[in-house]
């Protein structure tokens, strides 16, 4: 069995280090944290592994993760690789989503290890709850072909599917998912506000606004987004997508902005779905492009 050494084993890392003991994929090595507490935490958290104060307590092993945050893993890597951590030939990786392997080019040179970046497309607001949770989940791969090959293997033994995607991608890809995940937040956070100021309470909002989310991903999971959107900007209610955004514009400006943003990105989708002539469609872009005056 391969051995793992874990620098950096908070929500992400941890999670990742249980699952691969779980599994028998690796013997888990040593374990460090910024602070003794939370490794300690990790320790017992991942049932196994040794709690290390610093580097050099560590022995070297057959893989090392590192899951520090992105801002971190630079000071992290200089420290590792002057450490000897790594066995020569052995594997080296980092979760970040936006950061590629290309961080990890030193333990190249000087082990001639093979570095990947792995990332977990999934939201960690805190470590997982059992190893199902990460079932069925995608992560994206990239960095040497035999790194690439072995992480692939371990993530499809954790039912993860991997996704192969290039160094020069990541910052885009990684957009994505801030997108999709962290600014799906955001607007839900709008619509709260916005529920809070028609009257109704912010708890009372959330329920009733879960619902209408979790309809929406179920017909993205079954529809292209053209033919998934509805609301006025698909409807082409030009009357009302013109009050709506005069009465958002009185309450928040930047709110406004965005309504009349992604009313145009809705238009394009609503162009696609071709339901509408189109110069009905160039109505409405001049009601969500037009200043606030000709609203
Ligand atoms: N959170 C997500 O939803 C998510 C999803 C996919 C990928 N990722 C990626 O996963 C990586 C880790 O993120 P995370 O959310 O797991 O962060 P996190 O929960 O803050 O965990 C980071 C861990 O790294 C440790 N650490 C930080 N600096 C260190 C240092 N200099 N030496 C040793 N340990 C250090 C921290 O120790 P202490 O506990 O002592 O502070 C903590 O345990 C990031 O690259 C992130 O982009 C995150």
């Amino acid at each position: 069995m391969l051995t793992l050494n874990v620098i950096g084993a908070g929500r992400v890392g941890r999670s990742l280090a249980y699952c691969c003991r779980k599994t028998g994929l690796f013997q888990i090595g040593g374990i460090i944290n910024r602070s003794s507490k939370s490794t300690d935490m990790a320790v017992d958290y991942i049932g196994g592994g040794t709690a290390c104060n610093s580097m050099k307590d560590m022995s070297p092993s057959d893989a090392l993760m590192i899951g520090v945050t992105d801002g971190e893993l630079f000071n992290v890597v200089k420290d590792a690789y002057a450490a000897d951590l790594v066995r020569p030939g052995g594997l080296v990786f980092h979760l970040s989503g936006p950061l590629s392997s290309a961080e990890l080019g030193v333990f190249r040179n000087k082990y001639k290890a093979k570095v990947a970046s792995l990332h977990l497309i999934k939201s960690f607001e805190a470590p997982i709850r059992h190893s199902r949770d990460l079932s069925g989940i995608y992560a994206s791969v990239e960095g040497d072909d035999e790194a690439v090959i072995v992480l692939s293997e371990m993530l499809e033994s954790l039912d993860i599917k991997p996704i192969r995607i290039s160094a020069s991608h990541k910052i885009l890809y990684h957009a994505a998912s801030v997108f999709a995940c962290n600014y799906l937040t955001a607007l839900f956070d709008i619509a709260l506000d916005l529920m809070a100021k028609a009257g109704i309470d912010r708890s009372l909002a959330r329920q009733a606004l879960i619902p209408l989310v979790k309809g929406t991903v179920s017909n993205l999971e079954e529809l292209d987004t053209p033919n998934a959107l509805t609301g006025p900007v698909a409807r082409a209610d030009i009357d009302l997508i013109a009050k709506q955004s005069r009465a958002i514009a009185h309450l928040d400006e930047r709110y406004d902005f965005i309504y009349r943003e992604l009313g145009m990105i809705a238009l394009d989708l609503t162009r696609r779905a071709g339901v509408h002539p189109s110069d009905c469609c160039d109505e409405i872009a001049v009601v969500l492009d037009g200043p606030p005056t000709q609203k």
